[in-house]
């Protein structure tokens, strides 16, 4: 029965929702043309449906306030818009870009730019093979260049190199997977953690994604967004699993791994700012952002800020991912979490508002409305 469903949805989605429009028409800022995102499935618009990946958020209700799909799931794995959705919609991108396995992304679909981002990818290759297929970023990388050799054949009025340098920018939100689906998993991580001491495993992740980008950078990458690793010990999943006894504690190890790892990312785009010509790296501060909506949230206007809107588990509802048996919430703009993992719309909204338009420690060296497309 789930299996025809999923199918089914699948069909349904395919013919309809892949290039999802978006509704509003105003243009709100000349300029970007090519949005290009790497990542996980805080991104992820549909990739994984069409991968055999357990990770996948392709069944109801997935995307019940999602406008350009009529509240069908899309396989982003949230209730809306996804933070990449937001920001192209905000810099006038007339659609979203379109996920690169969906067989609907080839000529002048490409150029709204392509989702790469896969639910379950790290940086590492390995990351997230408990869920047996996902895509990590070598190999989302792979298909960037693919992708870039179809450009030279759709693009009008300049070249592709042109198009991607000057116009287009590169969204990247990833490392996530790498600390929770590989560093932390339950059963592998004691061996793993005697062989590698977490410095040394962030060191690692450090080297690898530097390896990516400036591979991005030889493919004509210039204008990158790159997000850190947000607040891991406070999402529902891991307060399910570590038994946090109130809604407003965290667990600590996987806090202090994502802020050791943003540090050393701080550092490494400093770096490539400095030494590719050209090249503008933002980092993106999710950890900070999301960690002053999580501790203020009811300034923000939400009621809880550790328990998931939609799964199954404990007090959070933070084990079960969120599918046609989970619970929902009434109210999900009242949850900064959606699911065991990701935020709500509603909390995306307000990231995506702060590396738009936010200060130098929300986004620096500038903000994403401060980059030039022309
Ligand atoms: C990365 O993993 C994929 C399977 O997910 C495999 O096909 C590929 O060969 C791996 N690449 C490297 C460099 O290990
Ligand atoms: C892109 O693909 C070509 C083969 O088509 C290969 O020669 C080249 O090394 C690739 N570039 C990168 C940066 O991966």
């Amino acid at each position: 029965m789930a299996v025809i469903m999923r199918v089914l949805l699948q069909l349904l989605f395919s013919f309809m929702f892949v290039s999802g429009k978006i509704s509003s028409s105003v243009s709100k800022e000349e300029g970007l043309k090519g949005h290009f995102i790497f990542g996980d499935s805080h991104v992820d618009s549909g990739n994984n449906n069409y991968l055999p990946s357990t990770s996948r958020a392709d069944l109801p209700p997935n995307g019940i306030d999602f406008k350009a799909s009529g509240g069908w799931p899309t396989g982003r794995f949230t209730n809306g818009r996804t933070i990449t959705d937001i920001i192209g919609e905000e810099l006038g991108q007339p659609n979203y870009a379109p996920p690169y396995l969906a067989p609907s992304t080839k000529g002048a679909a490409l150029l709204n730019g392509v989702n790469y981002a896969s639910g379950a990818g790290g940086i590492l290759n390995h990351t997230g093979s408990l869920f047996v297929n996902r895509l990590g970023m070598d190999i989302q990388i792979d298909y960037f260049n693919k992708t870039r050799k179809q450009l030279d054949e759709v693009v009008e009025g300049l070249t592709a190199k042109e198009f991607l340098m000057k116009k287009s920018i590169f969204s990247i939100v990833i490392g996530s997977n790498d600390i929770l689906n590989n560093y932390l998993l339950p059963g592998i991580s004691i061996a793993q953690m005697l062989l590698e001491p977490p410095e040394q495993f962030v060191q690692h992740l450090i080297s690898h994604f530097r390896g990516q980008l400036m591979r991005l950078y030889s493919l004509d990458a210039r204008k990158f967004v790159v997000t850190n690793i947000g607040p891991l010990g406070c999402i529902p999943y891991q307060k399910t699993v570590n038994r946090v006894s109130s809604d407003s504690e965290c667990v600590s190890l996987p806090n202090d791994l994502a802020m050791n790892y943003n540090a050393r990312l701080k550092e490494l785009l400093e770096e490539l700012n400095h030494n590719l010509p050209e090249a503008k790296f933002l980092y993106a501060n999710l950890y900070d952002i999301l960690m002053e909506v999580i501790t203020n949230h009811q300034q923000y206007g939400f009621e809880t800020a550790g328990v998931a809107c939609c799964g199954i588990g404990g007090k959070y509802a933070g084990f079960i991912p969120c599918g046609p048996t989970s619970p929902m919430c009434w109210d999900r703009s009242k949850y900064v979490f959606w699911d065991p993992y990701h935020p709500t719309e509603a909390t995306n909204l307000i990231i995506a508002k702060n590396f738009l338009d936010g200060q130098q420690n929300q986004i620096s060296p500038n903000n994403i409305r401060q980059l030039k497309y022309l």
